[in-house]
């Protein structure tokens, strides 16, 4: 790496570097946008950006998944087609100008393992390590949790996804050998200890490699209908989101809504209740219990929520047959990743069933990772 930063920079004098992991969630699932509950762990794939003060107002930005070079004045942010992966770097730069005013020109390099499209977030972990890269180099009055906010704000309202901050959070609090507890209306917190080797469990992502084209579409469509959902419901709850519903809230909501509204509703609810369930479950290290409740997140996500699709329904049936400790499907969903917990003793043998079984109902094999629960962002010495 030192060798590809000094023929980029000239000379790696005052170049720093960050890094920001992506996430795999535990259990949770889409419902932070309805200000629920989540369990994610940050892994050890990471985002790096570098960067170095240039003395000018531009910004001069090279990628190298992409081999492109970009370069814009910090005066003229906007959103680009021709380069689209700039986009993040310029939505968190228009959301830092706003919140702290102007700030030097830079020349920087970024690089990513994670990979794109899998559900490991890896949109969040660019942000996370710009801005919080930034914030640092330029002793920018900001915190951690302005940090989480402005990049989720730029994801939102500059690159146009409307994800929730589940990713974001992760991604800059996550702990080594912890899962993070997150409520997404207080943005309380708390660390909840997950060491898997210590249960001799491997943590195993399964990518089907398919995005199906209505991923981002569907996802809209999800929120748009918790909203109308919401909307309803206000006429007979004094509720400001589907996480304030209680249990009486909930039997009514099923009497209320139409189809498929109340399934959605349905899951939602069901759903924060499988987090602190699973979560005590931990904290009790009661680990036997933990699959009944990925189970029932995954078929709620199969047939009240509707987000999962033929190979991640496909992946999951394989992976209990083959004997994995546990698995779900993981992340927003309509393609993406499993997650599994898989006993170490059986690791090969179960990695080489599901590429086999996957590769023989769909024609390609599936993408495997054997990964580490890790910290959030940080700085890297070069
Ligand atoms: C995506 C979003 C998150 C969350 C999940 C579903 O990863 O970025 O905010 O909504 O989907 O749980």
């Amino acid at each position: 790496m030192k060798e590809k930063l000094k023929e980029f920079f000239g000379n790696i004098e005052k170049v720093r570097g960050f890094r920001a992991p992506g996430r795999v969630n535990l259990i949770g699932e889409h419902t932070d946008y309805h200000l629920g509950y989540v369990l994610p762990c940050a892994i050890n794939k990471y985002f790096y950006f570098y960067l170095k003060e240039n003395k000018t107002k531009k910004i001069r930005i090279y990628s190298e998944n992409f081999s492109q070079s970009f370069e814009f004045s910090i005066d003229k942010i906007e959103y680009n087609n021709d380069y689209p992966w700039t986009n993040y770097l310029q939505g968190v730069l228009k959301e830092i100008k706003e919140k702290v005013g102007d700030i030097p020109g830079f020349d920087g390099y970024i690089s990513s393992e994670i990979p794109i499209g899998a559900g490991l977030s890896s949109s969040a972990a660019y942000e996370i390590s710009v801005s919080y890269g930034l914030k640092e180099y330029f002793q920018l009055p900001l915190n951690l949790i302005d940090i989480v906010k402005l990049s989720q704000r730029a994801e939102n309202e500059f690159v146009g996804a409307r994800c929730g901050i589940m990713d974001q959070f992760i991604s800059a609090f996550g702990k080594k050998d912890y899962a993070l507890l997150l409520d997404t209306r207080s943005l309380e917190y708390e660390y909840i200890p997950f060491d898997i080797k210590s249960k001799d469990l491997e943590l195993v992502i399964v990518d089907t490699k398919v995005k199906h084209s209505i991923a981002g579409e569907g996802y809209s469509k999800r929120r748009e209908e918790g909203e109308k959902a919401l909307e309803i419901l206000k006429n007979y709850l004094p509720i400001n989101s589907l996480r304030d519903l209680d249990e009486e809230g909930f039997i009514l909501s099923q009497k209320v809504l139409p189809d498929p509204l109340k399934r959605r509703v349905e899951h939602v609810y069901k759903e924060n209740i499988r987090v602190l369930n699973f979560v005590d479950a931990l904290k009790e290290n009661k680990w036997e219990e933990l699959d009944k409740y990925m189970v029932e997140s995954h078929n709620s996500l199969r047939y009240l929520y509707e987000v999962t699709c033929e190979e991640l329904d496909f992946l999951f049936e394989k992976a209990h047959e083959f004997y994995a400790f546990t698995s779900r499907m993981t992340g927003g969903g309509f393609g993406g990743s499993t997650i599994n917990l898989v006993p170490s003793k059986m690791l090969n043998l179960w990695c080489q069933k599901i590429k086999e079984s996957y590769k023989l109902r769909f024609g390609f094999p599936p993408d495997i990772l054997i990964l580490e629960v890790a910290d959030g962002v940080g700085e890297i010495e070069l």
